[in-house]
């Protein structure tokens, strides 16, 4: 039966990546169909609307997306789209695997961790009260019943997925009750998985110890803000926001897409790397129980990478978004 899922392009660079991940699927013959709608900055400039209903519908309907990009003013102007969607479903569990590609030069060579970002609160809720022209207060939320279910996110994927260590970030040394819950939270459910160990670590140390010894960690749970700011220290580990993938999930609605931007300075110009999108989508494939077609994609992701003559400019090489594409469709088994 055919398995219908909503694409969202995106803004900026959306479109490209999107485009050319929709061509390497196609080649895999499997029996899914794309129902695209617009979103972001795209959607209002066509309907006045960032997130039209229609679009809503399509995803209650699916529980399913892919979604590219989507731009967020700075400073000003409306609340991030992408936030709003997180909100919108509770997608709660923001999961980012960073894994080493073997043929991607980093400077290092055994990353093999995965970011668990709470998704639906934190400084994220967009609480901000201006007191006075000189002065703004922003209002950190962390609940039990969150940490709760992000943690065991964690726990339960370590578990099905073999994994061996959870550790917690927080900063409860100086945010004692906020991430002092969640840490307490954490300790509490760490009880209940006995088989994997757990330990927790303050978000600064965490991200030196990032820098120094990735290879030592596996899994890292952590509050919204911080898991923002640590995956995209980790796609710098294996080899920057180009290959970066992620899922935004609740317990029945999956939406998969890179944990990069729109990337407004090299958008409309095919210089985009689509691999993170890519991988996104291969999430994406193993989540529908296509898992031999999701590695044959990531394989021929590998040979191509290999070849720094075939891959796109922020890796080093000289190919565009869809020479890249094309590139990966010809190395598919
Ligand atoms: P960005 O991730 O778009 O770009 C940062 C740098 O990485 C830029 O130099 C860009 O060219 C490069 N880059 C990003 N993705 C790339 C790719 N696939 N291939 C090659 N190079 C790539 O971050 P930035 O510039 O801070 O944000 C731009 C816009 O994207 C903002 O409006 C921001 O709010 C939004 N954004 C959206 C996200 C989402 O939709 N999930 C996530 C992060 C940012």
């Amino acid at each position: 039966m055919m398995k219908k899922i909503t694409l969202f392009e995106g803004d900026g660079i959306g479109p490209e990546i999107t485009d050319a991940v929709l061509k390497i699927l196609d080649e895999l013959h499997l029996p899914l169909e794309f129902e695209k709608y617009d979103l972001g900055l795209t959607a209002f400039e066509k309907t006045g609307t960032l997130i039209p209903e229609d679009a809503i519908e399509s995803l209650k309907r699916n529980q399913v997306a892919l979604k590219g990009p989507c731009t967020t003013p700075i400073g000003h102007g409306f609340r991030s789209v992408n936030v709003q969607l997180r909100l919108l479903f509770d997608l709660y569990a923001n999961i980012r695997p960073a894994q080493t590609l073997p043929n991607v030069k980093t400077r290092y060579e055994n990353v093999d961790l995965v970011v668990f970002r709470e998704n639906t609160e934190d400084l994220y809720i967009g609480e901000e009260t201006v007191i006075s022209v000189d002065e703004v207060h922003a209002i950190k939320k962390i609940t039990r019943q969150a940490s709760k279910r992000i943690i065991r996110a964690a726990f339960d994927y370590a578990v099905a997925q073999n994994r061996k260590r959870v550790t917690c970030v927080h900063k409860a040394n100086i945010l004692k009750k906020s991430d002092g819950l969640f840490l307490s939270v954490f300790e509490e459910i760490a009880k209940e998985y006995p088989q994997i160990a757990s330990d927790s670590l303050i978000v600064d140390a965490c991200c030196m110890n990032l820098v120094m010894h990735p290879e030592r960690y596996d899994i890292l749970v952590m509050p919204n803000l911080y898991g923002d700011i640590v995956s995209d220290l980790c796609s710098g580990l294996i080899g920057g926001l180009g290959v970066l993938p992620s899922c935004n999930r609740n317990d029945e609605i999956a939406m998969f897409e890179a944990v990069h931007g729109s990337a407004p300075d090299i958008a409309g110009q095919n210089l985009a790397n689509p691999t993170a999108l890519l991988m996104s989508a291969c999430m994406m494939l193993d989540y529908l129980g296509y898992h031999s077609e999701a590695d044959r994609v990531r394989h021929a992701v590998l040979d191509v990478l290999s070849h720094q003559e075939l891959c796109t400019k922020d890796l080093g090489g000289q190919a565009t978004c869809s020479q890249f594409a094309q590139s990966i469709i010809e190395h598919l088994k």
